[in-house]
């Protein structure tokens, strides 16, 4: 088990904040990546299609052999129900790794999330779903003044509330942080959900037993549901190398 890969999933590009992470913090490890690009935006679905979708994602990466899953998605995370039960591996999504960081580094109490649109009916709170279809499109640059006007326009009701830390709950969300601290300033620390998700699967594998010995040389697939050129074109923004290693179409509604 302990060779197995680390699954992640996400309905798109996004998650791949979290795999630039674990790669980064668990080079040993292999990656299977599912990115359900056919189907992408999921936050802006009904709680049942997200739970089906996040289902049949986690299904194919069972099938794939990892030995954890993760949820890199922040829509999924908060919407559909606990995976590890249904499919009998350690499972976690990026809500308990975001807040946990967010109530340790906040110094006022003061805590402001953005998410998608389904993550934030959960929550109350700002839900940013634009940001999704600009990161999806590489339009992340922070001076870009189409950027910038979205970002403002999202962020004016965090200018006047106080707020000193930020929970990124989206994973798509960490592409646009440049652009995010340069309208809210350095007062805000900025939480994301795909580097605390990192460490967090860190934490489980090694209380499981289930890290890798550092000989290894971790290799990472990706898997998506929709055309993989559009996935090679924009993956490189959010990996630190571009994914040539494996990018292959499946038909996720096999599962
Ligand atoms: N990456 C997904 C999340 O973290 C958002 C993209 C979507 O709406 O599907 O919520």
């Amino acid at each position: 088990m302990k060779q197995s890969p680390i699954g992640v999933f996400d309905s798109g590009l996004g998650g791949l904040t979290a795999v630039r992470e674990i790669q980064q913090i668990m080079p040993q490890e292999d990656i299977v990546y599912f990115g359900d690009t056919g189907r992408v935006p999921y936050g802006s679905k009904s709680r049942e299609a997200i739970s089906k979708y996040a289902l049949q994602d986690a299904r194919f990466l069972k099938k794939m052999g990892v030995k954890i899953l993760v949820a890199a998605c922040g829509t999924v995370s908060s919407v559909a129900p606990d995976l590890s039960e249904e499919l009998g591996l350690p499972y976690t999504g990026v809500v308990n790794p975001t807040c946990f960081t967010a109530a340790r580094v906040t110094r006022n109490g003061k805590i402001g999330v953005i998410g998608t649109a389904a993550t934030i009916n959960e929550v109350f709170e700002q839900h940013c779903q634009l940001f999704v279809s600009f990161v999806e499109n590489g339009l992340v640059d922070p001076a870009d003044e189409l950027v910038q006007l979205m970002v403002r326009r999202y962020m004016a009701p965090f200018k006047e509330s106080g707020i000193d830390t930020m929970i990124l709950g989206c994973t798509h969300f960490p592409l646009l942080a440049d652009a995010i601290r340069q309208e809210m300033g350095d007062g805000v620390t900025l939480i994301d959900s795909g580097k605390e998700t990192a460490i967090y699967t860190q934490k489980i594998l090694r209380g499981a037993g289930l890290l890798r010995d550092d000989d290894h040389k971790g290799e990472s697939n990706y898997y998506v549901s929709d055309t993989p050129a559009d996935f090679e074109k924009y993956a490189a923004l959010f990996l630190n190398n571009s994914p040539h290693n494996h990018v292959e179409h499946i038909n996720i509604e096999e599962y």
